[in-house]
């Protein structure tokens, strides 16, 4: 592993009977980071989080998890990780205490131990009222509640989630997003999320890698992906008074490459962000009066499809 990352990945391979479904996977994950996988459904999320969490061994390549190498010592790479796996690993007949409980004995806490972990974490995800209901009788919500609970048991520095909001409504995708964040900026946790989520993966990612087909296409933040993508810039702008002459004056500027007008809005693309004020002052001299110039930014996900569009 390099000093500095976590979490490292060099050219995994993993072949399911001679079919490659992880191809020369690499990367490298800083202390600290929340780092986003997306991809389609069978781009191979899933099973990277099994080579790097030691349960699958990779065909070819190498990983290493706080220096660990997942392939030789995998049972000292499941000390330092918590992970919550895509499907509910919970025993449905038992209490949410009676859950956390049984996972702690595995982990040799007893006692008053014991005790004071789980009621920690039952605080922590607000799921107190409900210790002693049935987990069958929890919501989907709630289960990924206490299945985070159960993941962040040990106290493990490094998190791997995969897809930890698929299925749950607005509110409780939201709730368990402030829990990921707080575990990340104010216990310093190293986590690895899976997920379909655009807008999640932009909210809560320092760097997402988009992997396709089990290969990564592009790795980056999501300021980068799209700075690769989109060298041009594009800019809204509000103008009192934007008759045909001015309009005309604009999309005749040399430094204007294209203009556009949608709902009333002009939105003008440059060849770069020098050329913003340079806009501004040829239209100021013109006689324009600027209400405001914003820089139109793209989303995730239309990074996300024009990065796939150009790999076809
Ligand atoms: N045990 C296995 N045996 C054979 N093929 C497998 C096995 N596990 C995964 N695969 C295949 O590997 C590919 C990647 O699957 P994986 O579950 O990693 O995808 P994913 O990105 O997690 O998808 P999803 O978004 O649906 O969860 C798929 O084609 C899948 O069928
Ligand atoms: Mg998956």
């Amino acid at each position: 592993m390099t000093e500095t990352n976590v979490i490292d990945a060099k050219n995994l391979v993993r072949e399911f009977n001679g079919k490659r479904v992880i191809n020369r996977v690499s990367f490298g994950i800083k202390e600290g980071e929340i780092f986003g996988f997306l991809g389609p459904n069978g781009a191979g999320k899933t099973t990277t989080v099994r080579l790097l969490s030691g349960v699958l061994a990779p065909t070819e390549g190498s990983a290493w998890v706080m220096g660990y190498d997942v392939r030789s010592e995998p049972l000292e790479v499941r000390k330092v990780i918590g992970v919550l796996t895509e499907t509910s690993s919970l025993y449905e007949r038992l209490s949410a205490k009676e859950n956390l409980a049984f996972f702690g004995h595995l982990y040799g806490l007893d006692g008053e131990m014991l005790n004071n972990r789980i009621n920690e974490l039952l605080q922590f995800f607000g799921l107190q009222e409900k210790s002693m209901d049935k987990v069958g009788t929890f919501s989907t919500g709630m289960k990924k509640r206490l299945s985070l609970a159960r993941a962040l048991f040990h106290d493990p520095p490094v998190l791997f989630l995969d897809e930890p909001t698929s299925g749950l409504d607005p509110e409780g995708a939201r709730l368990i997003r402030n829990h990921i964040n707080e575990l990340s900026k104010e216990e310093k946790r190293t986590i690895f999320l899976c997920t379909h989520n655009l807008e999640e993966a932009k909210e809560l990612c320092s760097r997402v890698a988009i992997i396709d087909n089990g290969k990564i296409i592009a790795i980056g933040s999501p300021e980068d992906l799209e700075r690769d993508l989109w060298q041009k810039t594009e800019v809204e702008v509000n103008l009192d008074e934007a008759n045909n002459e001015m309009l005309k004056f604009i999309r005749e500027l040399e430094i204007v490459m294209n203009m556009r007008i949608d709902k009333e809005k002009i939105f003008i693309e440059l060849g770069s962000q020098n050329d913003i004020p340079v806009l501004v002052e040829e239209i100021v001299h013109k006689g324009g009066r600027i209400f405001s110039v914003n820089q139109v930014s793209h989303s995730l996900e239309e990074i996300y499809f024009r990065i796939r569009e150009e790999k076809k």
